[in-house]
């Protein structure tokens, strides 16, 4: 999604904030562009496609400070006059932006009959004509004044060519850091703050309709009072490492291969004969009647299968909630709810919004995030850490297992607090557990099995994907995966439902990858299988190692390791990752970088 970047300091800006926009590229975008001062005049140069693009058509002269953005379009066609930076009709001002204005319509349309052209179809350029308005030598007034107008969310970054030592950055509720460094006489300011590359670099975050004024020596920030007022700093540490794929294709394959390591790290010191989470004091917990669990995409797709452990093992009410759905309800919330917000990112718009509504109600809340410094971790009560280090790939995969693990261990802390297991059967529970990791290398080591099946499986253009009980989510997620990366058309079901309407599409061309590993419902996904196989569609089934039943109906069969059924999502979820992998593979498609998708969705 949109990541914006600035620089004043003594190193060339242009090539700090080229340096910025690689760093920010994983996040997902079309277009780029930079902009900055040189001798009194705004200079720019923007570009529809990759940053590489952008690069190779690069004549800027040498800046005084600069300003640069990837855009991933939400208003106007992706092309070289959307992209940003946007100006206002004199050229004084640029502006970068990251979030969503949702009254441009009007405010374009008033500000054209006072005279204003407008070059792009972009939301953005409002903000630079709206600055321009309201400016009369002080951009932090002018800036005040526009984003008073504005309804929507935004991180901008605004330079003037009357102003070319400093940098004006506003937020409303979308995540924009500024970070310096007193020593080195440098500032810049970024919507990820792990784009500043820079070691022990002291670091705040704007919100709330603050502004800031930014130069290599000095930050003013102002409340939207324009009050100016003292923000607490952070301390980035430097151990910054840019990322590397490691021998590796793509950051994908790498990521997959990771888990049996991360999953261990999201385990680490928080199962020791019983579960703990420092993070977690029990009053905190102890008058929790029931949960909700909030996530997009494969976030979802965990707090799905966190809902069904709860309610089995826990013995609490439980339920997943889509957060872009969970904000528009009318949720008998109390503040006896636990809401569990689950993203990788931390910064997913809509989780973020559904867990600031469900504040409203009194609920406590506790964040599921592989971000130490996000917004959600930051505005959350509670929040416990994935430690899956970070994911570049745009397509979710160790981050979805720590998940997994993470939110097995808070079952489990809740059953003990709730006296809901003994420690007998908590015991044997942690051993399969520890097991998992093994499993995963089992089911890595075997890679080249769902490589070859991969090449048999490419060619068709319709799945679907059913499971049942922890199978179902399971094979939601693994269905995400393959139709985000290889642009196929897969679904995920529940085994049962298909007799109710979606069989209709089955055919020879129709294929059904039938995740089986689920022991309790193996009779009656083999009677799932038959009904499938009886329409003609090719089947083949993820079954774990006694399943011997299943391989006989399948086409093909793919076995991971047994475990109990509540674990059952971890191997079979790796499987289906590389399936979808090798798939996308086969089909020459951008894995790292899939199309119109972004890693980080700061956008409701
Ligand atoms: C799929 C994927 C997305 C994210 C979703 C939420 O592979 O990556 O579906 O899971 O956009 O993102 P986070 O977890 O950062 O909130």
């Amino acid at each position: 999604m949109c990541g914006v970047f600035g620089y004043v300091g003594k190193e060339d800006p242009l090539s700090v904030c080229l340096a910025g926009l690689e760093q920010l590229e994983y996040r997902g975008y079309d277009s780029t562009g930079i902009g900055g001062i040189c001798k009194g005049e705004i200079v720019f140069c923007k570009k529809a496609g990759k940053l590489s693009l952008l690069k190779q058509g690069l004549d800027l002269p040498p800046l005084e400070i600069a300003i640069a953005h990837t855009r991933w379009a939400t208003h106007g066609r992706v092309n070289d006059q959307n992209a940003h930076p946007h100006l206002d009709g004199s050229g004084a001002i640029a502006v970068v932006h990251n979030g969503i204005i949702e009254n441009y319509d009007a405010l374009r349309e008033d500000l054209r009959k006072e005279g204003a052209r407008f070059s792009s179809e972009t939301d953005t350029e409002v903000i630079a004509h709206l600055i321009s308005k309201h400016y009369q030598g002080d951009l932090v007034e002018a800036l005040h004044k526009a984003i008073a107008w504005l309804k929507g969310i935004f991180a901008l970054v605004v330079i003037h060519k009357n102003h070319p030592h400093e940098l004006y950055a506003a937020a409303r509720a979308c995540p924009l850091s500024v970070g310096f460094n007193d020593e080195r006489n440098e500032a810049m300011v970024s919507s990820d703050p792990n784009a500043f590359q820079r070691p022990r670099l002291n670091v705040l975050f704007l919100q709330s309709n603050e502004i800031a004024r930014v130069s290599s020596s000095r930050i003013d920030v102002y409340d939207q009072r324009l009050k100016k007022i003292s923000k607490k700093t952070e301390r980035l540490e430097g151990n910054f490492q840019p990322p590397a794929k490691g021998g590796f294709e793509h950051y994908m394959i790498k990521e997959i291969y990771e888990q049996p390591i991360t999953i261990q790290k999201s385990l680490f010191g928080r199962c020791n004969g019983e579960v703990q989470f420092e993070e977690l004091p029990p009053y905190f917990l102890n008058k929790i009647k029931q949960v909700w669990f909030l996530g997009c995409g494969t976030s979802a797709n965990a707090g799905r299968i966190a809902a069904l452990l709860f309610e089995e093992i826990a013995r609490i009410p439980a339920q997943c909630e889509i957060a872009s759905e969970a904000r528009y309800r009318t949720p008998l919330l109390t503040p006896e709810t636990l809401v569990v917000a689950i993203s990788q990112s931390g910064e997913t718009a809509d989780t973020l919004a559904a867990m600031r509504e469900a504040k409203k109600y009194g609920c406590k809340t506790l964040a599921i995030c592989n971000v130490k410094s996000s917004t959600l971790m930051r505005e959350s009560d509670a929040g416990i850490l994935l430690n899956a280090g970070p994911e570049i790939s745009v397509c979710s995969t160790k981050a979805f297992t720590s998940q997994l693990a993470v939110l097995t261990l808070l079952t489990l802390y809740f059953a003990q607090l709730k006296k809901q297991i003994s420690p007998k059967q908590l015991h044997s529970f942690l051993e399969h557990l520890r097991a998992i990791p093994a499993q995963i290398q089992q089911i890595l080591d075997t890679a080249s099995d769902l490589q070859k099946l991969a090449k048999k499986y490419a060619d068709y253009e319709h799945f679907f994907f059913m499971g049942r009980r922890y199978m179902f989510p399971t094979a939601c997620e693994a269905a995400l995966k393959l139709k985000e990366i290889s642009y196929v058309n897969a679904n995920g079901y529940p085994a049962g439902e298909l007799k109710h309407g979606p069989i209709a599409l089955l055919n020879p061309r129709f294929p059904v990858v039938a995740f089986c590993a689920n022991q309790q419902t193996e009779e009656k996904i083999s009677s799932n299988l038959m009904e499938v196989k009886a329409r003609g569609a090719p089947v083949l089934a993820i079954a774990s190692e006694p399943q011997e039943n299943i391989g006989s109906i399948a086409d093909d069969l793919f076995r991971v390791p047994h475990t109990i059924d509540e674990l059952s999502p971890f191997a079979s979820v790796v499987a289906g990752q590389l399936l979808a992998y090798y798939i996308a593979k086969e089909r020459g498609c951008d894995i790292d970088q899939p199309r119109n998708l972004a890693k980080s969705v700061t956008v409701e």
